[in-house]
């Protein structure tokens, strides 16, 4: 009798708990199991033995449809091993493999009625990700997502987050336990207290509503996915077959290993566009930021930015200067209802003091390009009516690259930005654009999951605070741009619009940007984008030495190395193109000054050495613009020392030359060592105002 007992206890174990699902990363670093607890399923991941996510629950909620919560039968599980190199377009690594181990797990509900989905998981070895496939299926034709219950229980730790918002992503970020958090906006990076650095985002965002995180109950470090709704609060519109974005946790034993990581793009799927020939990286300049600190107006009056005359200026500096792009905003009619914050909006009528068809071909005969602006303000079903027209006109002009913005209040009322709605525009957007061979650099744009794999002329985007702040608002601290590449920057590139020059614009002294000249050089190379401005007014570049490493420095990489980085304090990041290698240091408010061996470099062949750095009397707040510019000649078993001033940066060319052509140079210890007398003149740390 009591062996029956203990037998039924066991089937019902069993059957409560059922078999835990393991799956593996190639080597073995990441773990996850996948349980069934109480008929409810779970998931949870380990890397090299430490807790990543602790046991976490799976499952949708759905209107006019019972939850999607367990008991589930496990119908059938597969597994494979993928194992491949793609070369991006573009990107800050030539070469990318994807290899990961993946488990599939076919589940049915025990009960009615029975529905049927797929959950699939992939394991790399610096992250994992997952996703619910749902087939065709009698008991479950129209959907209507009113939750999905994915949940990530972290083991605690501390946060680098911006607030959950529907509307955008253009805050400041906080540094906070996760028992802080209330609802957050992804990617949220995470120090956890067991040692792995985390990321959590999605991947290939189709058809679906973005995902925010949320708090959940009173466990501090309980996060649920909180889907964008639409006006009726109901989340994901849908019917099978369809399948979920994939929730991504990238992971690294340090910081510095989610900079070179490529999981998001890799959980998306190859190139869809046939001739691609027509899509490549662009540095560009603009009529932009005058508007911005309000020297030039975007729309037409005595200061309207958008001129012909200025615009030829541009093309004129363009060309000379080697930049193929010249951005140009208000150009077209329309302009005062943005203000007025309604935005009607003519993309196809210029105003009368701007020949569009003039500067388009004076442009190309310079052998450079014009590159339009479309601002919705929002008002999506203005810019959809014209859309397809003004892609055209651009093909026709041979203008190849527009930036778009959603810079207002939602039209229709209701709607969000990162709802189902707008998602499914941005995508149509880019694939409009594509017919008409037009690259796409989107503003307030819907968040980057690495959808620019499979659609690669869907270059960058703004979606955190830009270099904008700056001109208007009390501006991004020293330390901003020292958490972008650990967050924002994590899910793909970002225009920010760096290379402001006249750091100290405003003569009221209200606004500033909050960084040296050589730091502003430095983002060249720290934060990456295939779209890269140089932002200022053009006359703020002439006869400026330091132009010159706006000049060279590369849009496209072949190899990305990360050999110092800390979350919002320094980084220092090297990148190859061919044979030359880049590499810029950055510091928040804080003097710093470290060594990085330059063993990258290839041996025995010798390198030109153009140092572009803090001079000793630089001082942010004061005087921004001293630099220090000198050649060396540097090898593989040299190190460059980094000296930086307060939010100061060091710029660094490394162009490799024969060695007769560096005969005559400084050997780059020089260098080092006259660096390293500056230590003292900067232990002063001026304290950002704004804090
Ligand atoms: C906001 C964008 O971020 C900015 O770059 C643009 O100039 C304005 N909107 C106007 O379109
Ligand atoms: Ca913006």
């Amino acid at each position: 009798m009591r062996s029956v007992i203990f037998l039924l206890a066991l089937a019902m174990f069993a059957s409560c708990t059922g078999q835990a699902q393991k799956l593996a990363s190639p080597d073995g670093s990441v773990k996850v199991n996948i349980t069934q607890e109480n008929g409810r399923l779970q998931y949870s991941v380990k890397f090299k033995g430490k807790t990543v996510v602790l046991p976490s629950a799976l499952g949708f909620k759905f209107a006019q449809q019972p939850d999607l919560l367990g008991p589930f039968a496990l119908e059938k599980t597969a597994r494979r091993t993928v194992d491949n190199t793609w070369h991006p377009l573009w990107g800050f690594d030539s070469a990318i493999r994807n290899h990961f181990n993946e488990l599939r797990l076919t589940f049915r509900e025990k009960l009615e009625p029975r529905r049927r989905f797929d959950l699939v998981f992939r394991a790399y070895d610096n992250g994992i990700g997952f996703r619910y496939v749902f087939p065709r299926q009698a008991a479950m034709n129209k959907v209507a997502v009113v939750s999905e219950e994915t949940q990530f229980r972290l083991p605690g730790g501390m946060a680098w987050w911006i607030p959950g918002s529907y509307e955008s992503y253009e805050f400041l970020y906080r540094h906070t336990p996760l028992a802080k958090i209330d609802s957050a906006n992804t990617p949220v990076t995470v120090e956890l207290k067991t040692g792995p650095v985390i990321s959590i985002h999605e991947a290939a965002l189709y058809d679906y509503a973005g995902m925010t995180l949320t708090h959940v109950g009173s466990d501090s470090a309980l996060f649920k996915s909180k889907l964008v709704p639409w006006p009726d609060g109901i989340k994901v519109k849908t019917q099978t077959p369809f399948k979920t974005p994939w929730r991504v946790i990238m992971i690294g034993a340090k910081a510095g290993d989610l900079l070179t990581s490529h999981l998001i793009q890799n959980l998306n799927e190859p190139v869809k566009i046939k001739d691609t020939s027509w899509i490549h990286p662009v540095k560009y300049v603009g009529i932009w930021w005058g508007m911005h600190i309000g020297k030039w107006t975007w729309y037409y009056g005595p200061k309207h930015g958008a001129t012909t005359a200025r615009t030829k200026k541009y093309i004129d500096f363009a060309a000379e200067h080697h930049i193929a792009g010249v951005l140009v905003e208000g150009w077209n009619k329309g302009w005062e209802s943005w203000l007025k914050g309604e935005n009607v909006q003519d993309y196809l009528t210029p105003y009368p003091d701007f020949d569009l068809d003039y500067l388009a071909a004076y442009a190309k005969k310079k052998g450079v390009f014009l590159i339009g602006h479309h601002e919705s303000g929002g008002n999506v079903p203005m810019y959809e009516a014209q859309m397809e027209d003004a892609f055209a006109l651009y093909q026709r002009l041979g203008v190849p690259a527009v930036k778009t913005g959603y810079a207002g209040k939602m039209h229709p009322k209701g709607m969000h930005h990162h709802g189902q709605w707008m998602v499914r525009h941005y995508q149509r957007v880019v694939e409009a654009a594509a017919r008409h061979h037009i690259m796409i650099d989107a503003h307030e744009p819907i968040k980057d999951t690495g959808i620019s794999r499979t659609w690669p002329n869907f270059l960058a985007r703004e979606g955190a605070r830009g270099m904008e702040y700056n001109a208007w608002s009390k501006g991004n601290p020293p330390e901003h741009t020292l958490i972008l590449p650990f967050t924002r920057f994590l899910s793909g590139p970002m225009d920010y619009t760096p290379g402001i020059f006249n750091l100290k614009f405003d003569p009221t002294g209200k606004h500033r940007v909050y960084t040296t000249l050589a730091k502003q050089l430095a983002y060249y190379v720290t934060l990456y984008s295939p779209f890269q401005m140089a932002a200022d007014l053009i006359e703020n570049y002439q006869h400026r030495p330091a132009f010159k490493f706006i000049e060279d420095v590369p849009v496209n990489w072949d190899e990305t190395r990360v050999p110092k980085a800390k979350i919002g304090d320094y980084l220092t990041i090297a990148r190859r193109h061919g044979s030359d290698w880049y590499v810029g240091s950055t510091t928040d408010e804080k003097a710093r000054h470290w060594k990085i061996a330059l063993n990258f470099l290839r041996p025995r062949q010798t390198y030109k050495a153009i140092i572009f750095t803090d001079a000793l009397n630089t001082d942010w707040v004061n005087n921004p613009t001293a630099i220090e510019i000198g050649t060396y000649r540097a090898t593989a078993d040299d190190s460059l020392c980094v000296m930086l001033s307060p939010s100061g940066g060091q710029a660094v060319e490394l162009i490799a030359v024969p060695a007769k052509d560096v005969r005559d140079l400084k050997p780059i210890a020089q260098f080092n060592k006259a660096q390293k007398a500056k230590r003292l003149p900067f232990a002063r740390v001026p304290v950002y105002p704004n804090k």
